[in-house]
């Protein structure tokens, strides 16, 4: 199903663990970024995930069809991107930004948006979320994990997901080369990291025209604490821009619903 050598000739991974079904590609992704003589970037990809891992406690829908990987970077390991703490919260927002020109290199015609902090949507629904997590054991790397419903149709999903997801697929009407979106995936995600570690990446201006949030009314969730404001996009650390009644604020984590 997926060519391994095409990955390795034609994208910046060092190394590639396949797994034609595992739990979770980002629960492997983190036991092997501690190994001794890891090449990094690492690409974790499954071809079936049976316990795929959502932010916080949410699962993943892994449906048949679906791409499902995990990338393990380096903060230092690789040639022109330095990944320093300070950016680490950057990496998942580079990272969406570089699914949705991947995406849209797939669908050009396509309404692909951007959802505060990692989720990329489809015509309104969401097509690919990210899950970008710190090894305990390897600290100086991160592990990317990214979700993209391609071939699994919206409609095989559960019932609590079902309207709110949407495949590749489902909006094309055809079937998608898995290697093909995962390599162009790849390509771009080399390209947006990259300029991130050469701080280059101008992430509000990259953000805003596709930012889903930008001039509405939402409420974010951070613990117990809610809070209600107009988004005014992002700032330059990828901090959520809420102007609310006590006056600007900016947040750097939290689940993000539309008030009105
Ligand atoms: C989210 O939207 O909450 C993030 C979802 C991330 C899902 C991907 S699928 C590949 C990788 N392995 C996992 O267990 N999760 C991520």
């Amino acid at each position: 199903m997926f060519d391994l050598d095409r990955i390795r000739c034609e994208t910046f991974v060092e190394q590639v663990e396949f797994r034609p079904e595992l739990a979770s590609t980002n629960s492997l992704a983190l036991e092997l970024s501690a190994a001794v003589g890891l090449r990094t970037p690492l690409l974790v990809l499954a071809e079936k995930q049976t316990a795929g891992r959502g932010r916080g406690t949410n699962r993943w829908w892994s449906g048949d069809g679906a791409l499902m990987f995990s990338l393990v970077v380096d903060s230092s390991g690789m040639a022109g991107m330095e990944l320093s703490v300070e950016r680490r919260p950057q990496i998942s927002l580079a990272t969406g930004l570089a699914v949705r020109e991947a995406l849209a290199q797939v669908l050009p015609a396509a309404g692909l948006g951007l959802k505060w902090p990692n989720d990329v949507y489809l015509n309104s629904r969401k097509v690919c979320g990210i899950l970008t997590e710190v090894p305990h054991r390897a600290p100086h790397r991160s592990v990317i994990g990214i979700g993209v419903n391609v071939n699994n149709p919206s409609a095989m999903a559960p019932s609590e997901v079902r309207g709110l997801a949407v495949s590749l697929r489902d909006v094309s009407g055809r079937e998608h080369d898995l290697t093909d979106v995962l390599v162009r995936l790849l390509r771009q995600i080399e390209t947006e990291l990259s300029l991130l570690a050469r701080d280059d990446l101008d992430l509000p201006g990259r953000w805003r025209p596709y930012c889903i949030l930008q001039g509405r009314i939402v409420s974010l969730t951070a613990g117990s604490r809610v809070t209600t404001g107009l988004c005014a996009g992002i700032d330059a650390k990828g901090a959520l821009l809420l102007h609310t009644e006590a006056g600007p604020q900016r947040f750097f984590g939290g689940t993000v619903t539309f008030a009105s």
